[in-house]
């Protein structure tokens, strides 16, 4: 949530601030600034802040306009929560003298008393965030140390220091001097912070993406740890200033990932990444022997032998990928499982005994509500396995055990590539507990295994070949001021998965029902005309759904329906037909929601909506 870069080197900052926030930009695009450190022609330095409401473009068009010399500045692009969307608001936020600003990501949660001490000790406030204490905490720090002697290359990092013992909360801050132009100071506090040597300069962001260009050696700066980039080196220190060393990692991942490769938006490319992400994630995870091989597990077979209750949790998208996981845990190990959003989660008082297992599923590995609740789980005795697409994230770092879902980098907003890389995950944890308790043998086992992997097949089958059905049922429903999904069993699972994407993009009202339950109500909303938008795969249910949709077409509903190939049936019902290949029930969920999710962006492609940045929403959501 927000994403925050810096530069000082040999080149012109400005331009490389813009390229690093347009690759961040999907984490928040409420407001973008930067702060440059300007020399005039006195060799006096001040630092220039430009901020602008709305996208990065539009800072950009703003900066163009500017003839920056500047070699040394830091940006950030914004997810409005303390504040509204003002360019007041936006970062970066500067001390009372403006010689100080700083960009964060994160919350202070104890902003609103530092800022009634701050101003009671005359430090003047111009936004509502809670961010700006921040840069006057630093500059009353570094005046305080002004005449405590400290050199003056490290002065901005000592402030920073003392300013941070103030802070309860979260953050990853860069901070600039005008009075040490060519410097960036930086901290971390359970906000992620990359930073890197490239060949003309030093680099910091909150993400490994912004930066990519300049190296691929980068340090994951650990909570604690500081660190000030100068043009020519970076120092790094632990929170009582002692120098350290860390570690460097290497990125192996491609460029490529972060562009959008021929595709008009990165949705579609992410969509057409399926295939490859069900490979990917299945690789090397079925021994010869029949066994599945979850390196990263962390649990012993005896401990998850001993599991007689699954909770799963889970936010947005990633809690849709626990209803399908609910249904395959059921059906093979016979556990049962409860899914749940983390924020309810975290704020009751569920049952967990050691036996206990709670799966804490995150695209990000960084949403607050599921972290709490892992945090949580794990205070009350329960083993925490965590699902995720980001190595060494903090759902990563905090989990018993881990399974990373190989999707690689996400970057639109609507998760599509990353929800089927947590199915598949959670597919193979199912199958794991049924062969530990018992109720899967390595034969049934190896069968499943086969058919999960031809999901990949599948996917790329529907991309293939049914793009013009998916077009002719979204111009059918472009117009709608609300739409239904229904189905039932993973059907059911599934409806809620396509509703959401359809919200989120197109801003379509779109509602998932159990296709059973419509005659308690949702069917009221039936008029004609109304979209009806049906998984009807071939399951032990199909006849089920088959009849409820009769009952939506006699009162006039306009029927989309996924179905299985071959099911001609379905044709006397259903206005429009997108058919998936064949499989077992329990990878159904992999196929139907395939056509969805290109069914809510071909709609929101109609509708003029922006694909990749839905207004309001943000990639990761690191506040409560
Ligand atoms: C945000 C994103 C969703 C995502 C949800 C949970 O709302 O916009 O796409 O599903 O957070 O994120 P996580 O990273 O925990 O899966």
């Amino acid at each position: 949530m927000c994403g925050i870069v810096g530069y000082t080197g040999q080149n012109p900052a400005a331009n490389i601030l813009v390229t690093g926030l347009k690759r961040l930009e999907y984490r928040g695009y409420d407001s973008a600034g930067v702060a440059l450190a300007e020399r005039d022609a006195t060799g006096t330095y001040t630092l220039n802040i430009i901020r602008r409401v709305g996208k990065v473009s539009g800072l950009e068009s703003e900066l163009n306009g500017h003839s920056s010399t500047s070699t040394c500045g830091i940006g950030h692009t914004r997810w409005a929560t303390h504040g509204r969307p003002t360019q007041a608001n936006a970062h970066p936020h500067i001390s009372c003298d403006g010689r100080i600003a700083i960009v964060h990501n994160g919350i202070i949660e104890n902003f609103a008393e530092l800022r009634e001490e701050l101003i009671q000790r005359g430090h003047h406030f111009s936004s509502d965030t809670d961010t700006e204490v921040f840069a006057h905490l630093i500059e009353e720090a570094y005046e305080g140390n002004e005449s405590s002697g400290i050199p003056a290359t490290h002065k901005l990092l000592d402030a920073l220091r003392i300013a941070c013992t103030q802070v309860v909360g979260a953050y990853g801050v860069a901070a600039i001097a005008a009075d040490e132009p060519g410097t960036i100071a930086v901290a971390r506090k359970d906000s992620p912070i990359v930073i890197g040597r490239g060949e003309h300069g030093s680099y910091v962001a909150s993400d490994v993406i912004a930066l990519i260009d300049a190296t691929r050696d980068v340090v994951v700066l650990e909570d604690g740890q500081f660190a000030l980039l100068t043009p020519n080196k970076i120092i790094y220190t632990d929170d009582q200033g002692t120098p350290i060393e860390p570690a460097v990692t290497h990125i192996d991942w491609d460029i490529d990932l972060a562009e959008k490769a021929g595709y008009p938006d990165f949705m579609l490319k992410e969509i057409f990444e399926q295939p490859r992400v069900v490979r990917d994630t299945l690789v090397g995870r079925l021994t010869g022997a029949g066994e599945l091989d979850i390196d990263e597990l962390g649990l012993s077979f005896e401990e998850l032998n001993l599991v007689d209750r699954v909770y799963v949790i889970a936010c947005g998208t990633s809690y849709h990928a626990g209803l399908i996981a609910k249904n395959l845990i059921e059906a093979w190990a016979r556990i049962p499982c409860e899914v749940e959003a983390a924020s309810e989660f975290r704020y009751r008082n569920p049952i967990i005994t050691p036996s206990t297992l709670v799966v804490a599923v995150s695209q990000s590995g960084e949403t607050a509500d599921t972290l709490a609740a892992i945090r949580d789980a794990r205070i009350k005795g329960a083993k925490v396995f965590g699902v995720t697409n980001v190595v060494g994230s903090p759902v990563a770092r905090e989990s018993d055990g881990v399974i990373y879902t190989k999707a690689n980098k996400e970057i639109a907003v609507a998760s599509t590539k990353s929800f089927i890389g947590q199915v598949v995950s959670l597919t193979l944890l199912a199958m794991l507990l049924g062969q530990v308790k018992g109720k899967l043998t390595t034969g049934q086992t190896r069968m499943l295994f086969r058919e999960l992997g031809d999901t990949a097949e599948h996917i790329q089958t529907i991309l293939d070949t049914q793009q013009q059905a998916i077009q002719s049922a979204a111009t059918a429903c472009k117009d709608a001021p609300s739409a239904l999904f229904v189905g039932r069993g993973m059907g059911a699972a599934v409806s809620n998965e396509g509703a959401l994407k359809l919200k989120e993009i197109s801003y379509l009202h779109a509602e998932a029902y159990a296709a059973g339950e419509m005659k308690h109500g949702a069917i009221a909303l039936i008029e004609p005309g109304f979209p009806v938008i049906a998984v009807a795969t071939k399951s032990a249910v199909y006849d089920k759904v088959l009849s409820n949709l009769k009952e939506c077409e006699a009162r006039g509903a306009k029927i989309i329906a996924v179905a299985t190939e071959g099911d001609h049936e379905i044709e006397a019902i259903a206005d429009y037909v997108i058919y998936v290949p064949p499989t077992r029930e329990a990878f159904s969920a992999i196929t139907a929601t395939v056509p969805l999710q290109l069914l809510a962006r071909e709609v929101a492609r109609l509708r003029g909506c922006d694909i990749d940045q839905p207004r309001n929403l943000a990639k990761s959501v690191t506040v409560e």
